[in-house]
């Protein structure tokens, strides 16, 4: 269940405003972690447009999530740069680690598994992301210590 006022407060806020779908998504997302599915008819109506092109939008951008993420998504590069550098033995300890296939959450929520084309970091190749910070120059032990920091 979200919290309904803190939708409609922050609907509010972009209700009037010129082109506010996109700004409007990222700070539903950025209040709940993800886009609720229940909160697009509301932001249709107050924006005046189709609820399937308010659902539209959060399909196309990568950047929106339907579904609720993890407290730390990990983002694992799959580029070039970090394949040569054995990025796909770094994917496979992450999901053994884990317990977790590209683009699941675990069920307590402390993590989501993401695969990108390219982190931006491949002088550090292998690479990842946890949230927004960087780790380079992974190894499958390097991992375990990476996500054992996450860990409850
Ligand atoms: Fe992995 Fe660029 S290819 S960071």
């Amino acid at each position: 269940e979200i919290d309904m006022v803190k939708l409609r407060g922050i609907i509010g806020e972009y209700k009037d405003v010129k082109w506010g779908l996109i700004p409007l998504l990222q700070a539903v997302q950025e209040e709940f972690g993800y886009v609720p599915p229940e909160s697009i008819e509301p932001i249709a109506e107050a924006l005046n447009i189709p609820p399937s092109e308010v659902q539209g939008v959060v399909t196309f951008y990568a950047g929106f999530s339907l579904k609720p993420k993890g407290k730390y998504v990990l983002r694992v590069c799959r580029g070039t740069a970090c394949h040569v550098k054995g990025g796909q033995s770094i994917l496979s300890s992450v999901k053994k680690h884990l317990h977790l296939e590209e683009g699941e959450t675990s069920e307590d929520f402390q993590f989501s598994l993401e695969t990108v084309a390219c982190l931006g970091a491949c002088f550090v190749a292998p690479a990842m992301m946890v949230n927004r910070t960087y780790f380079g120059k992974l190894s499958p032990d390097k991992v375990n210590n990476v996500i054992g920091q996450y860990e409850k």
